[in-house]
């Protein structure tokens, strides 16, 4: 291991330390701060990581390394380290810096460094349930144009808990949304002029990913959980709620590139096909942009007055956070609906005319 790449890693664990804090996980923000000292110390951590200090920038190595760490929290292999984590019933370590989470992490790192190394090898994969609140108000936006049942089609839907999104609730006086019993609870979700307040029919669910996670299975579920923070209590309870939902509530979800489920698309006359995708477009070459962009022309040229046809997304922008625009067939009116933080929540809905 040459001193150069271990210095370079050093300093991306450090960079993702201060990204964690800003996004509001002092805890890993803490613990990546003690993994790159320990890896230019020659620790645990260098022993993990050895053989993996080559990944690039963007190949969010630190959130590989502590997600399989969690991962062996949450499946009660390391329950050393579940006590530090509240995502498994732990404590918050009470002292800065939190000195007893890291000794827990770093005895893991030495205790099961093969299983933690299984986990470097794949990019950390979410699935953010936050993000349904932008996809509800354009749900409630499409309803309010034509009072029609939906067919929604989401591209990069990960494990398609947001193809659930109906059946979540958004508290709140700025608009308020469904089932007070529902398990996903977007609280504060909906911010500014709030979205129609009319009822939406979901009468078909389905979905591509090119790497599908199934969130039915044991290894889907750990999966998904692992990668979410363990001091982000909210994210959890609401991806634990959408998990609960998915196993009552179907949805067809296929290994496929967004061309693929652009592909199989087609328009039923008295529905609306809504095709939504959220935070996918930046894994998307060029040639795969302009493919996602002829597929929804070609569905938008194909819309009539009864096979209605809409494509909503949330995705970065240029000026920084994400906007929320719908475009609704036959006429292809676009609107800008609001903006959102890449999480998802909350949504800034803008003044509609
Ligand atoms: C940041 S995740 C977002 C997942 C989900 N849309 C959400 O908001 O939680 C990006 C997703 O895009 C998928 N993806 C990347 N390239 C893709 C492609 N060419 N076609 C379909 N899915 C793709 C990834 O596998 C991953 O699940």
């Amino acid at each position: 291991m040459s001193g150069t790449s271990q210095q370079r890693t050093a300093q991306l664990l450090s960079r993702q330390a201060v990204a964690c804090r800003e996004l509001g996980s002092p805890l890993y923000g803490d613990l990546l701060a003690h993994a790159a000292a320990d890896l230019l110390a020659g620790g645990p951590t260098a022993d993990v990581l050895a053989g993996h200090l080559d990944y690039r920038p963007g190949s969010a190595l630190a959130l590989r390394l502590l997600g399989g760490a969690h991962a062996l929290a949450l499946s009660g292999m390391a329950p050393e380290l579940a006590a530090w984590y509240p995502s498994t019933g732990g404590t918050v370590d009470p002292e800065p810096a939190s000195p007893q989470a890291w000794a827990a992490l770093r005895q893991t790192l030495a205790d099961h460094g093969e299983a933690v190394r299984s986990w470097l090898d794949r990019p950390p994969q979410t699935n953010e349930v936050g993000r349904a609140a932008a996809l509800l108000g354009g749900l409630m936006h499409i309803a309010a144009e034509a009072d029609l049942p939906i067919r929604l089609v989401e591209i990069g839907a990960s494990a398609g808990l947001n193809l659930r999104a109906d059946r979540f609730q958004v508290p709140g006086d700025a608009g308020r949304y469904g089932d007070p019993g529902s398990p996903v609870v977007l609280t504060s979700g909906w911010q500014g002029d709030p979205p129609p307040s009319v009822s939406i029919e979901v009468v078909e669910r389905t979905g591509g990913d090119v790497a599908p996670i199934d969130p039915l299975s044991g290894h889907g579920r750990l999966t998904l959980t692992a990668y979410v923070w363990p001091d982000q209590t909210d994210r959890l309870a609401r991806l634990r709620g959408a998990l609960a939902i998915a196993a009552r509530v179907p949805a067809d979800l296929r290994a496929e590139s967004a061309s693929a489920t652009l592909a199989r698309t087609e328009l039923e006359p008295g529905t609306w096909t809504v095709v939504w995708h959220s935070i996918v477009r930046q894994y998307l070459d060029e040639q795969q942009r302009a493919e996602l962009a002829e597929g929804v022309a070609a569905l938008g040229e194909a819309a009539t007055d009864s096979a209605r046809f809409a494509y909503i997304y949330l995705e970065q922008s240029r000026a920084g956070g994400c906007l929320v625009p719908l475009t609704t067939w036959p006429v292809g009116h676009r609107r800008v609906l609001g903006s959102a933080p890449a999480h998802g929540l909350p949504v800034h809905w803008r003044p509609q005319n």
